[in-house]
């Protein structure tokens, strides 16, 4: 995240509360289709579970992440793979990869020109990008709920928009102007579900706090709670909620000769 204001994951909380996160990136892992023996660099990867996925299928595969806390747990949970705890962005690898694999990643990424452009040259030419993210009008109910809850408390300067969601238009020109070439892409609508009646609570206390970076604690618990009730008759239904997950999901091929 470029607000100047790192988030600070619980990386425990995350793989508990938010597995389907890593559960989801099996359409981009698809179009990735990792090979025996690849070199495949996962982008953003996280507490590590697809790095290893991608590692079940013979590939040898690194992550890297800027948070420390997704590093640390990743390198608990799989210490035989190689993740780097760096900005993505900048981090240079001493060789470069067949494959680049990115789920979930690249909308907390606003610079997504140098995010794009470092995807570029972390791949070999011919090197193919996999990647799945949040895309335009993701999460729109609960950005919308948010705002209306710090406009109510005339708070409106704390409030930040985090995240990138790009269209397909938008985000294919962006691969090309650094490029690549875009084989496949799509915008698609994954209605997500959170089980319990506390689980809107539990996705706003995980992610939400990076729309509201200036909030103290308690503002933001206060802050959570209204939203998520603002929310509830729309979305809460039988003990679940159904939040409206917009992905981006896309396939594109480093173009020969371009460094
Ligand atoms: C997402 O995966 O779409 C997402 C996760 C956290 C915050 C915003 C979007």
């Amino acid at each position: 995240m470029e607000n100047g204001q790192r988030v600070h994951w619980d990386a425990e909380g995350y793989d508990k509360s938010m597995g389907f996160v890593s559960r989801y990136g099996q359409d981009a892992m698809s179009w990735l289709d990792p090979k025996p023996g690849e070199r495949i660099l996962d982008f953003g990867c996280g507490t590590g579970d697809l790095a290893a996925r991608i590692a079940e299928e013979g590939a040898v595969v690194e992550g890297v992440d800027i948070s420390p806390e997704m590093i640390d747990r990743a390198r608990t949970k799989y210490p035989k793979l190689v993740f780097h705890c760096a900005d993505a962005k900048t981090w240079r690898p001493a060789e470069r990869f067949d494959a680049v694999f990115s789920n979930a990643a690249l909308h907390w990424m606003k610079d997504a020109e140098g995010a794009a452009r470092a995807m570029a040259e972390c791949l070999k030419p011919g090197g193919r990008l996999a990647a799945e993210f949040g895309g335009r009008g993701n999460v729109k109910c609960v950005i919308k709920a948010m705002n209306q809850t710090l406009k109510r408390h005339g708070r409106e300067d704390v409030g930040v928009m985090p995240w990138y969601f790009p269209s397909v238009g938008e985000y294919a020109s962006l691969l090309e102007s650094v490029g690549f070439e875009v084989r496949n892409a799509m915008l698609f609508e994954r209605p997500t579900r959170l089980d319990g009646e506390d689980g809107m609570l539990r996705w706003l206390e995980m992610f939400g706090g990076a729309l509201i970076p200036g909030a103290t604690q308690s503002e933001k618990a206060e802050w959570f709670a209204e939203s998520a009730e603002l929310l509830k008759r729309k979305y809460y239904h039988e003990g679940a909620w159904i939040i409206e997950y917009r992905r981006l999901l896309i396939h594109a091929v480093k173009i020969d000769g371009l460094s």
